[in-house]
């Protein structure tokens, strides 16, 4: 590395979360800490709210810098009840005091419909319920009232017909855990609503029937997680709603845990990424409730998932801001991958990861010998019926097919969030910066479609009626459809990898079109850049495994990433490009290149594209001596896909 590169690409000072080795209790203890250290420096003079920055949201201000308040509780109020202390908890409590006091200038304000105060007062309930020695003894009467009044004033309250039930679920236990008054009937009515969303294996919809969104707010942001922390805390008045949750956990744990690899990334899906090891938040609310899980899933391999994840975000050393506190974004500040309700301090929700700071270093989840994945180099193919994926550990890669989820309402970014047809824990998916040409469009591991000459591309968002996991051959295969446009059909196959080629999928699509179109179609994205000068990657050398390189029908970039490719296996035209992706599109890559495969169809036309897809990320030992014979050597199509496409059957 040259002096100049090192210089460019140096990091700012490390935060002390970068350094923490994450091994045991106490390490957890002072991550905690170093992370709520650095808020000090945004509180409002009463301590009630936390500026942690400045971009807006689609609520107002105040409930913006709540956020920056309570969602720290998550990691506080664990590191307390588990009898650790924290320096600045005093802040904290005069804040809650303060934003509850109508007399005060830093009052909240009560309750409207669909607040987003709501979500506050789920972090704020569950403190009052493990963390009551600081945050309600103390208080005087008039204190306690006040808190009582303002959590209350959610339970005459519309609320969206989601998660968000837990919410006012967790505002009622916390005040009935300290002898307040709350509501009974709420409680009750809402988790009786809150389980209409079960839909089977452990699995929940985020929301009622008619659509299918089961990302990490299923798992870890929100649905399990607070299943789990309610039956821990509702042992004694509600053990039965409790065991029902413990059981559901035991089997959500056995398909979840392959969206974890044995480096310690969670896939990357859906939306609100930016609550980053949220995305580990299940493991840990496992912990905090002492679910003992079946069998290979050990105390010391549940901690294995959750310390390994944390510890990969220590690598990512750009996810804070200069002055200490989070960033919005992923790997990165990035605003294009942020929800319109991702304020600044929301990025806090990652806190709920530390639940299991509540349970003392003698408990076995503390105790036992961290163990590796459970499933650590061997070959994963597992269809999971419920959020329509099938998830693959093959090759060194770990990633899931997908077809048939969406959001059911606008969402930024939806398409590429929601629509792409593999997601990975190695190579993070893209999203579109911009509206014009494809580099701003990003068709990473999507069909993108446009009438219009390129301008405009149209990305799978929704689909045409509903998928389906066929069994061909004993592998399971995910077949949909979608309809950019009225006069415009695309069958999709996505097939997992065959033994004999571990880091390749299959996507095989009859494009029927009644107008003339072009189509792009891209593989995984990686750096886009030189490891030695950190110039734009160029044409492929070989012997450093780096650059790109494409042809009449396939295309492929190596860099520090790993090697990703795409080739066409049936037709004999289907040019190959390096798209130059725009900047931050991609979550972990800020600067990305993405090999893709591009062809044109004329009005009238039936097309079939036999699409394969290749990686193999870096953290494959020796990928460098391994990707051109595995590049080399293509997949063969399925008999029984070979002959819809010859048309022998369909
Ligand atoms: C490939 O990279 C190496 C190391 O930088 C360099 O010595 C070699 O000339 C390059 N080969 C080509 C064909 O550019
Ligand atoms: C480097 O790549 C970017 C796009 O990622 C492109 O805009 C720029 O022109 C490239 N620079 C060079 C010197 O090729």
């Amino acid at each position: 590395m040259t002096a100049a590169t090192a210089n460019a690409n140096r990091a700012f000072p490390l935060h002390p979360f970068s350094t923490n080795p994450l091994k045991t209790r106490d390490d957890v203890v002072q991550a905690v800490a170093s992370l709520l250290d650095p808020l000090a420096a945004g509180d409002s003079p009463l301590h009630s709210m936390v500026k942690v920055s400045s971009t807006g949201t689609r609520f107002d201000e105040t409930a913006a810098q709540v956020e920056g308040y309570a969602r720290p509780l998550w990691g506080l109020a664990p590191l307390l009840a588990g009898d650790s202390k924290y320096a600045g908890t005093e802040r904290f409590v005069q804040g809650l005091v303060a934003g509850t006091d109508p007399e005060s200038p830093e009052f909240w304000g009560y309750m409207e419909d669909q607040d987003q105060r709501m979500v506050e007062a789920c972090p704020i309930g569950y403190t009052l319920a493990i963390a009551h020695k600081d945050f309600w003894d103390p208080l005087t009467d008039k204190q306690k009232k006040n808190v009582e009044s303002w959590l209350g004033s959610m339970n005459d309250k519309d609320m969206p017909n989601t998660n968000w039930l837990w919410f006012r679920v967790f505002a009622n236990l916390g005040l009935a855990k300290n002898g307040a008054a709350w509501s009974k009937s709420r409680l009750e009515a809402d988790i009786k609503q809150l389980n209409t969303f079960y839909r089977g294996d452990g699995w929940s919809n985020d929301g009622p029937e008619g659509y299918r969104q089961m990302d990490y707010y299923s798992g870890s942001f929100a649905i399990q997680y607070l299943q789990l922390l309610y039956a821990k805390l509702a042992a004694e008045t509600d053990p039965t709603q409790g065991e029902e949750y413990k059981k559901r956990a035991r089997l959500y744990a056995q398909d979840f845990v392959h969206y974890f690899d044995p480096e310690g990334r969670a896939i990357t899906f859906g939306r609100s990424l930016t609550y980053r090891w949220a995305m580990v938040a299940f493991w840990g609310s496992v912990a905090f409730a002492e679910v003992d899980l079946p069998s290979p899933l050990s105390w010391g391999a549940v901690r294995g998932i959750w310390l390994r994840n944390l510890r990969w975000w220590t690598t990512q050393k750009d996810i804070f801001q200069p002055n200490g506190m989070l960033s919005i974004g992923y790997s990165y500040p990035n605003t294009y991958l942020a929800e319109n309700y991702n304020s600044p301090g929301s990025p806090y929700w990652c806190m709920l990861a530390f639940a299991p700071l509540a349970l003392p270093s003698s408990h076995a989840f503390w105790s036992s010998p961290e163990e590796n994945h459970p499933f650590a180099g061997q070959r994963i193919i597992r269809p999971l019926p419920h959020p329509r994926h099938i998830v693959v550990q093959s090759g060194g890669h770990s990633f899931l097919l997908n077809s048939g989820q969406s959001c059911h309402y606008p969402l930024k970014a939806t398409q590429a969030k929601y629509g792409k047809f593999a997601y990975s824990s190695a190579f993070a998916y893209s999203v579109p910066t911009g509206s014009y040409t494809l580099e701003q469009y990003v068709p990473e591991s999507s069909l993108a479609l446009s009438d219009d000459g390129g301008e405009i591309w149209k990305m799978r968002r929704a689909l045409h009626g509903d998928s389906e996991i066929e069994v061909h051959d004993g592998t399971p295969v995910l077949v949909s459809s979608m309809r950019p446009w009225s006069d415009v059909d695309v069958l999709t196959y996505l097939v997992p990898p065959a033994e004999e080629t571990p880091n390749w999928h299959l996507r095989v699509h009859r494009v029927r079109t009644g107008r003339e179109v072009k189509t792009a179609e891209g593989a995984f994205a990686v750096y886009g850049c030189r490891e030695a000068d950190g110039r734009n990657l160029t044409e492929l050398n070989a012997s450093i495994s780096e650059g790109g390189s494409a042809d009449a029908t396939s295309a492929f970039a190596a860099s520090r990433s790993g090697a990703v490719g795409i080739a066409e296996l049936s037709l004999e035209q289907r040019p190959g490009s390096i798209l130059l992706a725009d900047a931050n599109s991609n979550l972990v890559e800020a600067r990305s290149v993405l090999p893709t495969l591009h062809a044109e169809l004329q009005a009238g036309e039936t097309k079939w594209f036999a699409t394969a897809v290749y990686a193999l990320p870096a953290s494959v030992e020796g990928w460098k001596d391994k990707w051109s014979a595995g590049w080399e050597k293509k997949p063969v199509i399925p008999k029984w896909l070979q002959d819809k496409i010859s048309g022998r059957w369909d």
